[in-house]
């Protein structure tokens, strides 16, 4: 018995390795992803090993959850419920497909992961899983285990000798990757309860933001970020650094109840920074070159996508197929937007494009007009001609 285990160096995933030897008898392989968590993955891989991982594997998997991932997302304009930027829905399945690679290479039979089960998380992993490698066993020790509470787990933790760690836990669950932090648990739990301000991780409040607001100018390739502020940069450099400028301004905080897929409602805080950035700018981008039935469609697309997204579908042929809508839509969205960052905003207040469709002579108010005012007539007569006859038929 082999099994490869999603790893994070956390308490959960570390007595799992111990639990999976002992119930499953079973030899653990961990499996640690580089998603942009800032976090150094070495002292992870060696707490993997000290724990009783037969071999740990540790990937840098940044850009490819950008642009596989993340950016992908970003083209269709996708948010969960209009709001989450769906930070951790995109990781999952990334995680999830180089982890079957890794049982594969290893020969093992069986995959592992440290989710609850009451949260989206194990459905996408679970479900991923099965899209990619039908048939392979799925074990997810904290849906099996026996431990009532904490305690039990860190007596079972100490007794097994697995460190448990000096550093005082964090009253919040948190999951950090380059396109956002998701934050819950705690105090949180009450929906009544302004979140206190420890639970924000990556940007100001907005309060106590700069006074100055600070301009950005994201320019945009078929869809893709490719330059901020006139200079170049790859996908991993360009969303880090974003993610610092609009944190800084407080940029990208989100409190919602949401809708998850087992059917309960949670209260989730996000921080997106570079995400809300991104996305803003490339909806306003898409305003000018799209043309106007692509555009509206395109909203519709948006919201199934990120369901999809959501809900752990990414390997599904649903959205293979949203996907190819959405990059033949992306064809002209190249261009340069420009937002002011300022006390929790981000505002677009400058666009610019080679594949503009606006066109001033026919927005102008001004002598330089050459819109058809003749041909206005005639088309508001037929295109109202319906609710005429409408109304004609039945008066009153
Ligand atoms: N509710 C969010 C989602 O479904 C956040 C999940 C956070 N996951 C975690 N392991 N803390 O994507
Ligand atoms: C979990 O319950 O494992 C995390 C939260 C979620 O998956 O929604």
């Amino acid at each position: 018995n082999k099994i490869v285990l999603a790893y994070s160096g956390g308490l959960d995933t570390s007595v799992a390795v111990k639990w999976l030897q002992d119930k499953y008898d079973a030899e653990v392989v961990a499996f640690a992803a580089d998603v942009g968590q800032n976090e150094d993955l070495e002292p992870v891989k060696e707490k993997a090993l000290e724990t009783g991982a037969i071999k740990a594997y540790v990937e840098d998997l940044k850009e490819e959850f950008l642009t596989d991932y993340a950016f992908k997302g970003l083209k269709a304009g996708a948010k969960y419920e209009a709001k989450y930027p769906l930070a951790t829905a995109y990781s999952r399945p990334l995680i999830a497909k180089k982890m079957i690679e890794v049982a594969k290479q290893e020969g093992a039979d069986a995959v592992a992961h440290g989710c609850t089960g009451k949260g989206n998380d194990q459905v996408r992993f679970d479900v991923s899983f099965q899209a990619l490698a039908p048939g392979i066993e799925i074990v997810a020790p904290l849906r099996e285990w026996e431990f009532g509470s904490r305690q039990e787990q860190i007596d079972y933790a100490d007794k097994e000798g697995i460190s448990v760690g000096a550093t005082k836990e964090s009253p919040y669950s948190i999951d950090r990757n380059l396109w956002g932090i998701s934050i819950e648990c705690g105090v949180l739990e009450d929906p009544a309860e302004e979140p206190p301000a420890d639970v924000y991780q990556i940007t100001t409040d907005p309060e106590e933001a700069p006074d100055e607001p600070e301009y950005v100018e994201v320019t945009f390739e078929q869809g893709e970020p490719v330059a901020l502020n006139g200079t170049e940069y790859g996908p991993v450099e360009l969303v880090d650094k974003l993610n610092g400028i609009a944190g800084k301004h407080g940029v990208g905080r989100v409190d919602m109840v949401e809708n998850r897929l087992v059917g309960i409602k949670s209260r989730e805080i996000y921080e997106a920074p570079a995400a809300t950035v991104l996305l803003t700018a490339h909806r306003h981008l898409e305003d000018l070159v799209l043309d106007r039935e692509t555009a509206h469609y395109k909203k519709v697309i948006a919201e199934k996508y990120a369901e999809l997204t959501y809900y752990g579908q990414w390997f599904s042929p649903l959205k293979d197929a949203l996907d190819a809508f959405v990059e033949s839509t992306q064809k002209y969205v190249s261009g340069t937007i420009k937002l002011k960052l300022y006390k929790g905003n981000a505002t677009v207040v400058g666009r610019e494009s080679d594949e503009s469709l606006y066109q001033e002579n026919l927005a102008t108010y001004e002598k330089s007009d050459t819109f058809n005012h003749d041909a206005a007539v005639g088309f508001i007569e037929l295109f109202g001609l319906p609710l005429k006859v409408d109304s004609t038929i039945h008066k009153e």
